[in-house]
């Protein structure tokens, strides 16, 4: 048989990385797929550039639109990123009869229920394993491995970069820009590293992680997110003497009212394996009801991990190629009639457990007050620190844990304390997980 001719949409860092383990796996790739497969034609912005990948028997072009046009083209895969661009290339690809394999979960988070629709009516696949924690095969793991369960919840490390920024800086002391500035040259970061820092692109991936462990829509709209420009030094600190470590994690929850979709630095105890995953890895922790808790660690950046997915998922659709598009895994796990209509809970209605810290005058009184606060709105503090003043300071560092609270409490709380005569500044919040199997 003849082997199946992919055209890539850039061949950049995961381009290349694809180009680079097609050809050197080809064999094994071969024996598992039942085909060859070739990479045949590639679109690049610049011909000039230096690649990582030999470009030997492809034709290389500027215009990306040739490719999805190309007849001979049966597997587009779209690496170019954003979702302009991209979505118009993916919508023609589709209505072009051609399977797509992407990387983009920007455009998957945004798009992906009217691209899934288009794809379901033309009977082609859009398969997107690599959108999602880098070479963690966690879409498949959800979709297909605990298709028996009703999954619970999932928290995940879903940006490589926050997290490598983050162990960076609590391991070595290095400062914020110069370590993301590394994350950049080591081709992990995106093309706006602000979705990396401030949570946009973990949202995008827990938008996807949402809807297939739920059956609902893609909603990526209704994620909260928060990043991690402002965690400190000193949080860090107090975090692991209490016994925890601060890490970005994306959580989504099914609750009786709805599913809690949200993106924030958080408090997770240093004793769960997750709170152990540093550098550029990536986990993600799924509850389910009939498996208990299971844990998903690998590399969740860089141009061979991400094309893992890749070559994964084009294998997958090479192996479908002559199946009946009915009996294929839904794209979203469930069958597309058959998703629900939980609502996306605000921020505000959603439940966690909070680390405060405060700077507050060292004098008689204060700390009542600020207890005081917080009885009257039901939040109940499970402990607390006080750091003397330092030097000629008259204010203390007052850190405190609270037990689990609705939002708009400790919003109505914080606010609150913030206009005390005795409190200075603004409450530092950080949400806390105990991500606990039960
Ligand atoms: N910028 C992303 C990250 C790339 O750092 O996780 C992989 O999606």
């Amino acid at each position: 048989m003849d082997p199946v001719k992919v055209g890539l949409l850039g061949l950049g860092t995961v381009g290349g990385g694809t180009v680079n383990v097609l050809q050197r796996n080809a064999e094994e790739i071969t024996r598992r797929a039942g085909r060859g497969i070739v990479v045949t034609h590639a679109a690049a912005r610049d011909l000039n550039k230096p690649r990582i990948c030999s470009t030997e028997g492809i034709t290389v072009t500027t215009t990306p639109q040739d490719v999805v046009e190309d007849p001979e083209v049966a597997i587009v895969v779209e690496l170019i990123g954003g979702d302009t661009l991209a979505l118009d290339l993916v919508m023609r690809a589709i209505e072009n009869g051609k399977h797509v394999v992407t990387a983009n979960k920007a455009l998957i988070a945004k798009h992906g229920n009217e691209i899934f629709a288009a794809a379901q009516a033309k009977g082609v696949i859009v398969a997107f394993e690599a959108a999602v924690a880098g070479g963690i095969p966690i879409i498949k793991a959800i979709r297909e491995g605990l298709a028996g369960n009703r999954i619970e919840w999932l928290a995940g490390i879903i940006n490589g970069t926050g997290n490598f920024i983050l162990t960076e800086m609590r391991d070595k002391g290095r400062d914020f820009n110069d370590v993301l500035k590394e994350a950049q040259e080591l081709g992990y970061a995106e093309a706006d590293p602000e979705f990396d820092v401030e949570g946009i692109d973990a949202a995008h991936k827990l938008t996807i992680l949402a809807s297939i462990a739920f059956g609902i829509p893609l909603q990526f709209e209704k994620a909260f997110t928060e990043g991690i420009t402002k965690i400190t030094r000193e949080d860090v600190t107090y975090a692991e003497e209490l016994g925890y470590r601060i890490k970005h994690l994306g959580v989504t929850r099914r609750t009786d009212k709805g599913i809690e979709l949200r993106v924030h630095p958080t408090l997770i105890p240093e004793r769960r394996l997750i709170a152990n995953v540093d550098g550029v890895m990536n986990a993600v922790l799924v509850k389910g009801d009939a498996v208990g808790p299971t844990l998903y660690y690998g590399p969740g950046a860089g141009d061979e991990p991400t094309a893992s997915a890749v070559v994964a998922d084009i294998v997958d659709v090479v192996r479908v190629l002559t199946s009946d598009p009915e009996n294929r895994v839904p794209h979203l796990a469930f069958q597309p009639d058959s998703l629900s209509d939980l609502p996306i809970l605000k921020m505000e209605e959603v439940e966690t457990a909070y680390y405060l810290r405060m700077q507050a005058k060292d004098e008689p009184g204060v700390l009542a007050d600020v207890t005081r606060i917080l009885g009257d709105k039901g939040i109940s503090i499970e402990a607390i620190i006080q750091k003397e003043p330092e030097g000629d300071s008259t204010e203390a560092n007052v850190i405190m844990l609270t037990h689990t609270v609705v939002e708009k409490q400790m919003n109505d709380a914080i606010q609150k304390i913030e206009s005390l005569d005795t409190i200075s500044g603004e409450v530092v919040r950080i949400r806390m997980e105990s991500l606990e199997a039960s």
